[in-house]
């Protein structure tokens, strides 16, 4: 055989041995496998979240959309069950029959009940929760939370707010449980397990810090709400990251991130924060999901805001309006390798886990369990209520002859405030037709007693004891930030100032109670209180108020922030270590009890 026929049968040889060397075989997961069949189109559709009112079915399926939510207030009509249970299907259908066919997430802010939901049985917020100290409670409100919007179709709720607030004056002060690192990451992860043990997607957010921002007087709204952290990297592990690391625990399936920047970087560009720390260091495996348009807050063109903020990390896009825009950016950074492909198959690796995670394709209904939930709140209100002070006025006789006054004696808009109904909250108790006022519970005990309630004030000779209500306005974010804290400032209810005056000239002993979303002045009051109760937001339920004020229930309830004696009390938290006691007016555990 001649040389060249010899390297030839060499070089088959040889060919051979290495073509038939077996490559290890690559088992792709049933996800990877979904992952490597999606075009490019469909992976960036799945990034993108639009609000309820700027799509269609149509839209969804040709974009194959990954997510839509509701914004506050934001409702099909009817505003029903059936309403939204419409909405949601046919929204899901158009995703599952887009080229993708996955199934579609839907997003609300139930952050106390299913608030978007007229009618719905309303739970106390986070404020008045977080003076329960009842972690199992929390579970079940959360589970009983997943049940109301399963009942609408809706797979995944923007709660819980784990924010750490450190200042009173934050216009989302009543979304926190607490001022106190440990009790946010109990409460917030036991909430966290209630949803999700119902097969709902929760959210831990703001990711970092949105309640430690610097209050910015040079500002007369806004002073507080998406501003800027000024403390140490140390600070910001040890106060607001624990409720983070306990939610991934309770493996908590989404993270917003919040508005608020750290030393003037905006926490939505923060690759440190959101991939180094959140996804790498502490493992989180679900999404990352942007806040309310929050990137157009970046520096640069919508297309340079689009690339940082999926380069640090961010999964889904919340985009209500601009989502056509946005989409469009996201693809142009892709193709112009602003943004890696690595980058988009990781942030839709993580949407096609979750998904898979909450069993979408099963993702059945339910039925509302008003009555159950009616009565799961009411024991929430009850063991929400701190006492601040008690002449040995409290309890009431049940057949007492009482003087109702001040603007939230019957008024189901004040006793929920924000995030209820609508965005902002409602001055009226219109839209809440299944809640029980304090009047109704009060006259509830009353006539079953021999009692008489009163609301007039031509009638107070006939009273042997007045219930002074007073209230705030409802808000909602920066709307809330205020730097007066007083009963009767901007952000009081116009009716206090009057009651106040009114309950003092009858002469009678004083019952205050105050519906409020934080923490307000009475130093001046006290005295002429013979009690006063801080019951809060508590939602639809009064009963769990009257409850503990005529004994039924015990008054077990401490204070989960520190309660300040002045405005500008931004140094009295107990989680400061140099904190100003002499502008405290009740320390946090603070709650009287009273003694059978
Ligand atoms: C808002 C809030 C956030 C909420 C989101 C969707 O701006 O910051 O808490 O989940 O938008 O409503």
């Amino acid at each position: 055989m001649n040389i060249v026929r010899k390297v030839l049968v060499i070089v088959l040889v040889a060919f051979s041995l290495v073509s038939c060397k077996k490559e290890p075989e690559v088992i792709l997961t049933p996800l990877e496998e979904k992952l490597a069949s999606m075009t490019l189109d469909e992976k960036l559709g799945q990034m993108i979240q639009a609000e309820r009112y700027s799509i269609d079915v149509t839209k969804i399926q040709n974009t194959n959309m990954g997510s839509v939510l509701s914004g506050g207030g934001s409702h099909p009509n009817p505003n029903t069950v059936q309403g939204w249970l419409d909405l949601t299907s046919d929204l899901n259908h158009g995703a599952l029959s887009g080229s993708a066919e996955l199934p579609l997430l839907y997003g609300i802010d139930a952050v106390h009940g299913h608030n978007n939901l007229k009618g719905a049985v309303l739970f106390p917020h986070n404020i008045a929760l977080g003076a329960t100290h009842d972690a199992d409670l929390l579970e079940r409100i959360g589970k009983a939370t997943a049940v109301q919007l399963k009942a609408t179709g809706i797979s995944w709720d923007f709660a819980p707010c784990l924010a750490v607030v450190q200042d009173v004056r934050w216009g989302r002060t009543y979304e926190s449980y607490s001022e106190n690192t440990d009790l946010v990451s109990s409460l917030g992860a036991a909430f966290i397990k209630g949803l999700q043990s119902e097969g709902l997607m929760a959210t831990a957010k703001h990711f970092i810090g949105d309640g430690g921002t610097v209050f910015d007087d040079s500002k007369n709204s806004y002073m507080l709400d998406q501003g800027n952290v000024t403390l140490s990297e140390a600070q910001i592990r040890e106060l607001f990251l624990p409720p983070y690391v306990a939610a991934i625990e309770e493996n908590v399936l989404s993270v917003m991130v919040s508005f608020s920047s750290i030393d003037d970087e905006k926490m939505h560009a923060s690759k440190y924060w959101i991939t180094d720390v959140l996804k790498t260091e502490l493992g989180f495996k679900g999404v990352v999901v942007s806040d309310w348009e929050a990137i157009h807050q970046l520096p640069g063109s919508l297309l340079s805001q689009v690339a940082a903020s999926v380069n640090a990390g961010v999964d889904i896009l919340m985009e209500p309006n601009a989502w056509r825009d946005v989409l469009g950016a996201l693809k142009r950074a892709v193709e112009n390798d602003m943004v890696p492909m690595s980058r988009i198959d990781d942030a839709v690796m993580r949407i096609l886990y979750v998904k898979d995670e909450l069993d979408l394709a099963n993702f059945g209904s339910a039925s509302l369990d008003d009555a159950g939930d009616k009565a799961l709140a009411r024991e929430a209100v009850a063991k929400s209520q701190v006492l601040l002070k008690n002449d040995g006025i409290l309890p009431l006789a049940k057949n007492a002859d009482i003087l109702l006054i001040g603007p939230g004696v019957n008024n189901a808009g004040l006793q929920n405030g924000g995030w209820s109904f609508s965005w902002q909250g409602e001055s009226t108790g219109l839209n809440f037709p299944n809640a029980t006022t304090l009047l109704a519970a009060f006259t509830e005990v009353a006539t079953a007693n021999g009692g008489h309630i009163y609301t007039d004030l031509k009638d107070a000779s006939k009273a042997d004891i007045v219930v002074l209500v007073l209230a705030e306005k409802p808000y909602a974010e920066g709307i809330g930030d205020t730097a007066d804290l007083s009963l009767t400032g901007a952000l009081a209810h116009e009716g206090n100032f009057d009651a106040i005056k009114q309950a003092q000239l009858t002469k009678k002993p004083v019952v205050t109670l105050l519906l409020t979303g934080r923490r307000l002045l009475v130093d001046e009051y006290l005295e002429d209180w013979d009690a006063l109760v801080a019951s809060w937001l508590f939602g639809t339920e009064a009963q769990g108020v009257t409850d503990v004020l005529y004994g039924d229930l015990p008054f077990s309830g401490t204070l989960s922030f520190t309660w300040p004696k002045t405005t500008d009390a931004d140094q009295t938290s107990s989680m400061l270590p140099n904190r100003d006691m002499t502008k405290v007016q009740f320390d946090i555990g603070y709650g009287l009890t009273i003694s059978k």
